[in-house]
């Protein structure tokens, strides 16, 4: 059993300097799933070195197909001899994105038999909506004691109606569909950047795929997807956090390698703070005006506020001036961050989904937890910002999202160290 670690954070210093981001995690997660629907060898680059794509390489192994990763580097799939459509519970049980085998099998062998997937525990996530989006393809599906069992003779095309926007079910019903034949719509999707990403992956292999990012997706089947080589995105949370984490220590940070126009809704909020906001082509520069203004964020799918952003946000608006709320509408438990804020000196109260954050002068370092991927990161945030030394446990938390966090950190000042415990 690896030792248990922890983050030490030793806050107060201004952030500065330049940093890169790496791939986007969250399309990083579906395209290597994405890879089984290829008739050929493909070729992945950008990839994030985190434990999620570490995790997902070692099911496409397990299915039969033979992979070569270079962490941070690239991953090359070869799925041509898989036949196994099995993805077992400790396997699933590791992230969110094991889900994307269901619709990758689905569309490439018309089977699956997958247990339900794990992933951060920010409130109830049923996968209804992928399962909905199945059977309007003709499978039949079968959920019994935790699996879930799709089959289909034969796929067809079919009209796809989502009752919410859900980034997950809108790529799987991608990938199940790619290969169908006739004509498949998906009304109400999702518009995230890495919906895009997916789906120009997917048309690089020769798929025909037209309408991602809007609200309503055309997949024109096609019977082979030949091999290529694709660049993922960079990680959008990922440049949000470091924007935040730059003007949360009145620091002046440029991050290196974004895509500016995915960050809107956080820079617009950020002008608002009072933070001083500055896009190029494939970097941003956030620096902070010295005081902070109490905003209100609600979180929505994109290109509304992220909620991917909501919890780093929060630990900003700890020190702000005024009463700030930050309302949750995606996820109803994603609020486990606080209890370890007030611990460092914030005074924030909750009302159903919604947090009141009153701003204190400073926050004090303090031992604490992460509980989730993102709340860990609001952890960071705010053990940046705090007078004094904060401990963050559970960091492997951390590590599922964001590539070398302690290291690209340090490169812009910040006194942080992984400990063994
Ligand atoms: C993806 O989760 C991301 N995860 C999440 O990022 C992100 O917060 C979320 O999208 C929203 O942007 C990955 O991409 C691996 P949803 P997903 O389906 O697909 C409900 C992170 O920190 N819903 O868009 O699970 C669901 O419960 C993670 O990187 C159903 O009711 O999100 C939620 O309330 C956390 N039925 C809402 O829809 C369904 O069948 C949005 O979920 C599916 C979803």
């Amino acid at each position: 059993m690896p030792d248990k670690e922890k983050l030490v954070i030793t806050g107060g210093n201004p952030l500065s300097g330049d940093v890169r981001v790496s791939g986007g995690k969250n399309t990083s997660v579906a395209v290597v799933p994405a890879a089984l629907l290829c008739d050929e060898p493909c070729t992945i680059e950008n990839l994030p070195d985190i434990n999620d794509v570490a995790a997902l390489a070692d099911i496409l192994r397990k299915l039969g197909a033979s992979v070569t990763y270079e962490p941070g580097r690239f991953m090359t799939i070869d799925a041509q001899y898989v036949k196994d459509s099995h993805v077992g519970y400790r396997d699933a049980q590791k992230l969110r994105a094991s889900y994307y085998f269901m619709g990758a099998l689905l569309g490439r062998g018309g089977k699956f038999n997958i247990a339900y997937p794990g992933g951060c525990e920010i409130g109830s996530r049923p996968i209804d909506q992928h399962i909905k989006a199945f059977k309007a393809l003709g499978a039949a599906v079968d959920e019994k004691g935790g699996d879930v069992a799709a089959e289909a003779k034969e796929l067809v095309s079919g009209n796809i109606f989502f009752d919410i926007v859900t980034v997950g079910a809108t790529i799987n019903a991608m990938l199940a569909a790619v290969k169908a034949k006739g004509t498949t719509m998906i009304y109400n999707a999702a518009k995230e950047p890495h919906i895009v990403d997916v789906a120009n992956f997917l048309n690089s292999m020769g798929a025909k795929i037209k309408g991602a990012g809007t609200d309503n997706i055309r997949i024109r089947g096609v019977p082979y997807l030949r091999g290529c080589t694709y660049t993922v995105i960079p990680d959008q949370i990922e440049t949000g956090t470091f924007m935040i984490a730059g003007a949360a220590t009145y620091g002046d940070v440029t991050i290196r390698g974004c895509i500016p126009q995915h960050m809107e809704a956080l820079s617009a909020k950020l002008l608002e703070i009072g933070v001083r906001v500055t896009n190029s082509d494939d970097a941003i520069r956030v620096r902070s005006g010295g005081v902070h203004r109490s905003v209100n964020v609600k979180t929505q799918a994109y290109p509304g506020f992220p909620t991917d952003l909501q919890q780093p946000i929060t630990a900003l608006l700890t020190t702000a001036q005024g009463v700030s709320t930050v309302t949750e509408t995606i996820f109803n438990n994603r609020f486990k961050h606080l209890d370890d804020l007030r611990r460092m000196g914030a005074n924030i109260r909750c009302m159903g989904r919604a947090a009141l954050i009153e701003g204190v002068p400073r926050l004090l370092g303090s031992p604490t937890t992460a509980a989730d991927l993102r709340g860990g990161a609001a952890l960071i945030v705010a053990g940046l910002m705090a007078h004094g030394i904060t401990e963050i446990y559970e960091p492997e938390f951390i590590d599922r999202g964001y590539e070398h966090i302690e290291e690209k950190l340090r490169s812009l000042g910040a006194d942080i160290k992984r400990e063994s415990t």
